[in-house]
């Protein structure tokens, strides 16, 4: 697949119908670590989740999380109800990166494994596969901490769910910001 191609295509999926191959899984980490990193740290550490009833766990702290500013809609509830559903059929992962004791986890440490992130979720297009990224935040975000026994010197980047895309599955429309909202030339110039 040619790499425009894997960028136009990724979109986030929210409901999947079996997990990654092993070897897929394999493949996907490889391209997030070719990933640059400061200093060449490779600042990034993964907890992998297969089992599904910590899946299941995650995703309900996920919903709780959620439900406190989802708006009561239609569109807000179907999105509430993906938040738990797409922890269905899928492999979880857990992206954490270094939290030095005396500050936040150094920006660079940070940047470096969200481009690992965004380097495995390219890739799981390459290999047919879909992916959503997952944000947990204060208690939350400290709950999984705990479920997955990850020691306080680390800081969650993000979480990702993996897997085959749901036939049924459709994105919703992509809607683009546009660039003269966000690029300027030569100096910062906002549209009014
Ligand atoms: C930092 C970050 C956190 C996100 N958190 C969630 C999330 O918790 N749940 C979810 O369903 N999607 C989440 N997403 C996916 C975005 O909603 C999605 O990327 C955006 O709506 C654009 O859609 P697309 O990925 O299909 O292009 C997150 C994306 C990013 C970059």
């Amino acid at each position: 697949m040619k790499l425009w191609d894997v960028f136009e295509k990724r979109r986030t999926i929210r409901r999947f119908s079996a997990p990654p191959g092993e070897q897929q899984l394999s493949r996907l980490l490889k391209a997030g670590s070719l990933a640059p990193s400061a200093g060449n740290k490779q600042a990034w550490f993964v907890v992998i989740v297969s089992d599904p009833a910590t899946r299941e766990r995650i995703g309900t702290i996920k919903h709780t999380q959620n439900s406190a500013f989802t708006p009561d809609t239609e569109t807000g509830r179907a999105l509430l109800a993906a938040q738990k559903e797409v922890f269905r059929n899928s492999t979880s992962l857990v992206v954490y990166t270094f939290a030095p004791e005396d500050r936040d986890p150094h920006r660079y440490d940070m940047g470096s494994a969200w481009l690992f992130v965004e380097n495995f979720c390219l890739s799981a297009v390459a290999e047919g596969l879909g992916s959503q990224l997952f944000g947990l935040w204060d208690d939350f975000e400290q709950q999984v901490n705990r479920l997955l026994g990850v020691p306080a010197k680390y800081r969650m980047v993000v979480g990702i769910n993996v897997g085959v895309p749901h036939p049924d599955y459709r994105p919703p429309e992509k809607r683009y910001k546009a660039e003269v909202k966000w690029v300027f030339r030569e100096t910062w110039k906002e549209a009014d």
